[in-house]
C-alpha cells in the first residue's frame, strides 16, 4: 500500500503571497478554477492502492476543515489533515506524525510540498523508485544555470540514476538539476530521521556540557529536535546508493509568488485539455460567450454572451462578467464583478473586487517581476474608466483614478 503526505506550510510563511494569502490559506488558493493542493490529491489518487493522504501543516484545522471533508467524499479516499504542534522542519514534522503515517503499514510514502506545480507522473515514478530498489527517489528538473540556486542543486549518475551530490541553494553554481519538492520512499526514511534526530540531540548534550561559551551559541543554532529534509537528510545519504532520481521532461514549476501562481494557473488548464476536458469551457455551451484557448467558468458564475474571454482565464463562482467585456490571462475570484466593456489582462482580482465600465486592469505579464501582473486583493472597487496598470492594489480600496507601478496599502 502506499500513503501520500503533502506539506501544505504555515500562514507566516508564505508572505510573498499576499494579498492572496489573507484571505485563504495559500495551498486553498484557486488554479485553473481548484484549490492548489487539489491537483497534488488528484495527482495522488492516480497511484495504484493508495490508502490515505495527509496534509501536514501549522494552519488551524478549521481552515481545512471543510476542504478535506468534500474532497474524501468526492474522491472517495480519506484525506486528513495534521497540525503541528511546534516547528520541527520538514523531515522532523514527517517523523513526528509516524504513527499515522504507518497506520496502514504502507510500503512506500509519497511526499509533495503544495507550492510546486507539476503534472506529477508519480506511478511513473513509483515504477522507477521500485527498480532502482533503494530508500527514497526525488523528482528532478532541469532549470536555466541562473535560477538553479533557488533550489537544491544535484548531481545525477547519468546511466543508474543515482543522486551523487545534493546542495541545498548553493551560493556557487553546482548543477542545472534541480530537486522539486516531489520524493517516494520506503518507511526506512522514518528511521533515517530518527537517527539524524539521535546525533543531534547526543551533539546538543556534549556541546551542554563542553563549555558555557558553546552552550550559548547552541541557544541560538536551529534545536535539536529540527530535521530539514534537503540539508539534514539528501545531503549526508547522497553517493550511498540510497537515493535516485527521476527527472521529469514534463512541466515543473515553483508557486511563491502571485505571478507565478497565473502561470501555473495556466499549465493545469492546459493539462485539463488531456486530463479533464469536460472542466474547459467551450463557447458553444449555453454561456454563449467567445472563448479563446484554454479557459475555466464556474457554473454559477455569469458570463455575457458579447464577452470575450481567454487563453488562460479561471473565473470562479457567482463572479459576472458584463457586455463587451475582454478577460485575457487573469484569475477572477469569487463573487467579482467585471463591468461593460472592462479590459482584465495579466491580472488577478480578489474576492467582491468590482472593475468599472471601460476600465483596464493591466499586468505586462512578466511572472517572475514583482508588479510583472496587476493584482487586486479582497473588495476593491475599480471606478468607471480607471487604468490600473502593474500594481498591487491591497483590500477594500477604492481607485478613482488611473495608477502604475504601484503598491496601494
Ligand atoms: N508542514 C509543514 N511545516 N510544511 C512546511 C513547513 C513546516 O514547518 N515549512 C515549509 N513547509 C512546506 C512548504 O509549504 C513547501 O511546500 C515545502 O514545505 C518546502 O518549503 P521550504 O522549506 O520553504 O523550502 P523551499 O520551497 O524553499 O525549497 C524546497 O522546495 C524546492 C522545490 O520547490 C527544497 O526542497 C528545495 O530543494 C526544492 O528545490
Amino acid at each position: 500500500r502506499v500513503v501520500a503526505v503533502i506539506m501544505v506550510g504555515s500562514p507566516t510563511k508564505g508572505t510573498r503571497f499576499r494579498p492572496l494569502s489573507l484571505n485563504v490559506p495559500k495551498p486553498l488558493f484557486p488554479l485553473a478554477g481548484q484549490p492548489m493542493v487539489h491537483h497534488h490529491i488528484s495527482a495522488c489518487r492516480r497511484i495504484p492502492n493508495l490508502a490515505q493522504i495527509y496534509l501536514i501543516g501549522f494552519y488551524e484545522e478549521r481552515e481545512f476543515a471543510l476542504y478535506v471533508s468534500s474532497i474524501s467524499n468526492e474522491l472517495r479516499i480519506p484525506v486528513r489533515y495534521l497540525r503541528e504542534d511546534k516547528p520541527r522542519g520538514s523531515a522532523g514534522g514527517l517523523y513526528s506524525f509516524r504513527d499515522y503515517i504507518m497506520e496502514d503499514s504502507p510500503a512506500h510514502i509519497v511526499l509533495l510540498n503544495c507550492d510546486v506545480c507539476s503534472s506529477f507522473p508519480l506511478p511513473d515514478m513509483l515504477e522507477a523508485h521500485k527498480k532502482y530498489g533503494g530508500m527514497g527517489t526525488l523528482l528532478v528538473n532541469k532549470v536555466s544555470a541562473e535560477s538553479a540556486n533557488q533550489f537544491g542543486e544535484l548531481v545525477a549518475d547519468p546511466e543508474t540514476n543515482e543522486l551523487l551530490h545534493y546542495t541545498e541553494k548553493p551560493e556557487t553554481f553546482v548543477s542545472d538539476l534541480i530537486n522539486c519538492g516531489v520524493y517516494i520512499f520506503t518507511p526506512k526514511i522514518l528511521i533515517a530521521i530518527e537517527d539524524v534526530l539521535k546525533q543531534k540531540k547526543d551533539r546538543a548534550n556534549l556541546r551542554r556540557v563542553s563549555s558555557f561559551e558553546a552552550l550559548q551559541s547552541a541557544t541560538k543554532a536551529i534545536p535539536a529536535d529540527y530535521v530539514r529534509l534537503d540539508q539534514d537528510i539528501l545531503s549526508p545519504l547522497a553517493g550511498k546508493k540510497e537515493l535516485y532520481t527521476y527527472q521529469t521532461l514534463d512541466f515543473w514549476e515553483q508557486i511563491k509568488t502571485p505571478g507565478m501562481s497565473l502561470r501555473c494557473s495556466g499549465l493545469y488548464l492546459s493539462q485539463f485539455r488531456h486530463t479533464s476536458p469536460h472542466l474547459l469551457a467551450s463557447g458553444d455551451g449555453k454561456k454563449g460567450a467567445t472563448i479563446v484557448g484554454d479557459v475555466y467558468i464556474h457554473p454559477s458564475a455569469k458570463v455575457h454572451l458579447t464577452a470575450k474571454i481567454g487563453p488562460n482565464v479561471s473565473i470562479s463562482a457567482n463572479a459576472r462578467i458584463g457586455a463587451g467585456a475582454r478577460l485575457i490571462s487573469c484569475i477572477i475570484l469569487d463573487d467579482v464583478e467585471i463591468m461593460e466593456n472592462a479590459v482584465v489582462i495579466h491580472s488577478i482580482v480578489g474576492w467582491k473586487s468590482t472593475v468599472g465600465k471601460w476600465s483596464r486592469v493591466q499586468g505586462e505579464g512578466d511572472h517572475n517581476a514583482k508588479l510583472g501582473i496587476t493584482i487586486l486583493g479582497e473588495a476593491v472597487d475599480v471606478e468607471d474608466e480607471v487604468v490600473v496598470t502593474n500594481s498591487i492594489v491591497l483590500p477594500n480600496k477604492t481607485l478613482n483614478a488611473s495608477v502604475q507601478d504601484e503598491i496601494i496599502l
